[in-house]
């Protein structure tokens, strides 16, 4: 039987902390990659440990927001890391999406909807007269126009977005506790599957408290 996929956010600036992480979540029953954030990524030694990490999966979160050039000179400015993955705000822009994508090589070009901590009311506020399902089908449009290789967005959206984007769907956004936190638009770990997610995103319900527990919960939960 195929394996789940998770990658596990290590949010934290402490190279002990996510040694802990990664040690913790090895298991056989997922298949398990690491995503590091803006935190990690901007931390004291965070880049050089990644450099060092051998045989897994890796995903840098960037959430790259910026124009075209920026875009295009931070993907180079990084590709020593040889990330397995990603992320660049669809918001950017497509001339952005097109020149990251042409530089980005064997490391795939994810692009960033509507963050999951954001909810209609929250658009509003920030000028975003749609709602969030109107603007994230038009960003995953967008996405495969520039050809990207995978797109972000929540669980509650990936019947949409498969409509229109083909290639991998990859959720945060995930809970299997009431602890919702700062994120809006969530569901639990088999809701994602159901919806039809190739990746979940999981974080907080991790790496917060007894990490082998937490999986053991979410494994359980799975079944
Ligand atoms: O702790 P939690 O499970 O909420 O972590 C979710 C992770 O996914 C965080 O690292 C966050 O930066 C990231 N993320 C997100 N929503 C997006 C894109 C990324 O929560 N739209």
């Amino acid at each position: 039987m195929k394996k789940n996929k998770i990658f596990v956010a290590c949010d934290s600036n402490n190279i002990q902390k996510v040694k802990e992480i990664i040690q913790k979540t090895q298991n056989s029953k997922l298949k398990i990659g690491y995503k590091f954030g803006l935190e990690f990524l901007n931390s004291k030694n965070g880049r050089k440990f990644i450099s060092k990490l051998k045989n897994k999966i890796i995903f840098g979160d960037y959430k790259l927001a910026d124009i075209p050039n920026t875009c295009v000179s931070t993907i180079k400015a990084v590709s020593d890391l040889k990330f397995n993955y990603l992320t660049i705000h669809i918001s950017s822009g497509l001339n952005a999406l097109k020149a990251a994508k042409k530089v980005s090589g064997k490391t795939k070009l994810i692009g960033v909807t509507i963050l999951t901590s954001l909810d209609n009311k929250s658009l509003k506020e920030i000028g975003y007269n749609k709602a969030v399902k109107s603007i994230v089908i038009k960003q995953a449009k967008l996405a495969n126009k520039a050809k990207l290789d995978a797109i972000v967005c929540s669980p509650m959206e990936v019947n949409l977005v498969k409509k229109v984007f083909k290639k991998e769907i990859i959720t945060p956004g995930i809970r299997f506790n009431s602890k919702a936190g700062d994120q809006k638009r969530t569901l639990t770990p088999k809701q994602a599957y159901k919806n039809g997610s190739d990746w979940l995103v999981i974080g907080r319900p991790i790496t917060e408290g007894n990490i082998k527990n937490n999986l053991r919960n979410l494994i359980n939960h799975l079944k």
